[in-house]
């Protein structure tokens, strides 16, 4: 879910409905507002898109110069217009945005109910709103301290915005692992947002929220933060580098596309001054200190959800192939529940675009409980996962506001890549020249993905013959295995046909029953070790007559003879070839999502960060 407030002199209306629209991506599917205006708090929630709000408000009083937004993505209790935050207190004088769950509300609701409070919607937040009014009346505290009395009878994560009629000079947020910023504006006004994207435009000065902080933002008397039992905390103001058009479409239809297109530039951001090829040296500073340890460790666990799992699967190829360090990769969600074995040697290392994924941030602590070393590869700067490892490197992509990840991933691969190098160049498992020539293909890599990009009319009229396929399978051997499954993922995420990525030499093992002449099969089948191995795949694909769109380096005749469609992509280390073969995918999927009237941007049920377990 996404969350914005704003208090100040300005109208709130605007920028809540703008910052709405930029937190989007994490959730889309109610929105609504709570203004207050001449002491009275006037509430608008809709099912549906931010763009459904609007139009529900349009006519209405929409006066105020403070207010809470929230965009939702549901848990509890189906997507309608109850539901949707903001909720109310009964005298309707507190209303409150939440992101996150709360696990105990079942008996927090009873003790309420007992106490005559009614419940309107079936959220778990509701409850939230209900005990701090309980409170606030039975302990005669001010609002603030009935915040943080409540949250500490709370189970569970949030990240929250109150206000109330009773205080017109004040919001109140509070934050535990649910992402919570604060943005300090330039006339004494202040902004509250999920992430840093609905406030760029008005400040750079930010605060992020710790675990169980509270913030009171007052007209009178500003920022001031505090813990749960109200002892008062520093706030460490930060400087914000994003820039406002990173956030902005660029002539481009789409997020996405503009996102695969800006590929060339965010390879290149994710190595710049991190390698070297003239000069033969590659390092990454914010792991540096950590290397030895990951030479010496018995293995290295990477934990990721979704698009970033499949990065660490060629990280884990990648490492073992070139620095033979043993690596496995686990599904954060599955890792944290099954009680692993981690000790002290080990060396936990996440994978989060947004670095806020509850499930991936929730196994790094548990490693870190365990006495593991944590490291992070996130994307989204100050985020949480890159706040609790010991160390990390950044991916250097910029906002991605797609939420299927392109650029994120092939950012991600370029890091494990510049990792495995410098692990194998430091333990000597790589010759020089062989470490040399592959720094040298990496510096050029940018180059090769423009080309690719090239492409796209080629891919786009491949798009066409495909579009209304129920099916697809998609195939790869060795490192272009996760290729494999990031292309189903991106097929399934943005243009609901079922996909599925598979070991190509596992086809045989039941997928091949699926394939009939309507079943596309994506093949990776660039030059390399395995090259021969596929082109067999391949083979058993069309004895079945299924149809193969293949994917080989420039120049290939073979397989070129056996499949229905090519799609060439330059030559490279074997190694690199998943940042390339990666991109026609991308693509593929774009223009299969744009020709079945997809929202290709936000897809339906998803969300680009999960907050939530
Ligand atoms: C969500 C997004 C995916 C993403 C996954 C992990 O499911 O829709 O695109 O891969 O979360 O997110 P993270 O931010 O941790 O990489």
């Amino acid at each position: 879910c996404g969350i914005v407030a704003y208090i100040g002199k300005n109208d709130a209306y605007p920028i809540l409905i703008k910052g709405l629209k930029r937190l989007e991506y994490r959730g889309y599917d109610s929105a609504g507002i709570a203004l207050l205006d001449a002491g009275k708090v006037n509430l608008y929630k809709r099912q549906g898109k931010v763009s459904n709000l609007e139009e529900f408000v349009a006519g209405k009083n929409i006066a105020g110069h403070a207010g809470i937004g929230h965009t939702r993505w549901a848990t509890h209790g189906p997507p309608n217009d109850v539901n949707a935050h903001p909720h109310f207190s009964n005298n309707e004088k507190i209303a409150l945005i939440h992101n996150g769950i709360i696990e105990n509300y079942n008996s927090l609701k009873e003790e309420l109910i007992v106490r005559g409070y009614h419940f309107k919607s079936q959220t778990d937040t509701e409850v939230l709103v209900h005990l701090i009014d309980d409170i606030q009346k039975k302990e005669n505290v001010d609002l603030a301290q009935a915040v943080r009395i409540a949250l500490q009878n709370v189970i569970g994560a949030y990240a929250i915005v109150v206000i109330s009629s009773d205080n017109p000079t004040q919001l109140i947020a509070a934050r535990k692992s649910s992402p919570l910023v604060v943005g300090i504006g330039k006339e004494n006004d202040f902004y509250l947002a999920s992430d840093a994207t609905p406030i760029i435009e008005y400040t750079n000065q930010v605060v992020y929220l710790e675990d169980e902080e509270v913030a009171v933002v007052d007209l009178v008397t500003g920022l001031n933060i505090t813990n749960l039992r109200n002892q008062p905390k520093t706030p460490y103001v930060q400087e914000l580098e994003m820039q406002l058009e990173a956030l902005e479409k660029g002539g481009y239809e789409h997020f996405m596309l503009k996102e695969i297109h800006e590929q060339p530039r965010s390879i290149k951001d994710c190595f710049r001054g991190r390698l070297n090829a003239s000069e033969g040296w590659v390092s990454l500073g914010g792991v540096k200190d950590y290397e030895q340890k990951m030479i010496n460790a018995q293995r290295i666990i990477m934990v990721a959800c979704g698009t970033s799992w499949h990065a660490c699967l060629v990280g884990e190829y990648l490492f073992e192939d070139l620095a033979r360090i043993n690596v496995e990769v686990e599904y954060a969600s599955e890792f944290r529940y099954r009680n692993p074995i981690i000790n002290e040697n080990d060396i936990v290392i996440a994978v989060s675009q947004s670095g806020e994924t509850a499930d991936t941030l929730a196994a790094l602590e548990l490693a870190k409980s365990k006495g593991a070393t944590i490291l992070g590869i996130c994307n989204v700067v100050g985020s949480s996962i890159s706040r609790i490892t010991d160390a990390g490197s950044y991916t250097h992509a910029g906002p991605e506001i797609g939420v299927a990840s392109t650029k994120a991933f092939t950012a991600q691969v370029t890091v494990l890549t510049l990792m495995a190098l410098s692990l194998a160049h430091k333990k000597g498992t790589l010759s020089e020249t062989k470490f040399r020539t592959m720094l040298s293909e990496l510096e050029i890599i940018p180059e090769k993905v423009q080309r690719i990009l090239e492409r796209n009319s080629e891919i786009e009229e491949i798009a066409k013959i495909y579009k209304d396929a129920t099916n697809a399978l998609y195939l790869g051997r060795g490192s272009s295995f996760p290729v494999a499954l990031e292309g189903a993922l991106k097929l399934k995420e943005i243009s609901y046909i079922h996909a599925e990525g598979y070991p190509a030499a596992e086809m045989k093992h039941g997928p091949i029953a699926l394939i009939d002449e309507e079943m596309p099969v994506f093949v990776i089948a660039t030059k390399g070790t395995s090259y021969e191995k596929v082109v067999s795949n391949i083979q058993e694909v069309k004895a079945r007559k299924g149809k193969i769109i293949a994917i080989v380096t420039e120049g290939d005749t073979d397989v070129k003879a056996m499949a229905d469609h090519v799609i060439e992509i330059p030559d490279t280390d074997e190694h690199l070839v998943p940042i390339l073969a990666t991109i026609p995918f991308q693509l593929l999927s774009y223009h299969i999502a744009v020709m079945r009237d997809c929202n290709v941007d936000q897809p339906r049920n998803l969300a680009k960060s999960v907050t939530v377990e």
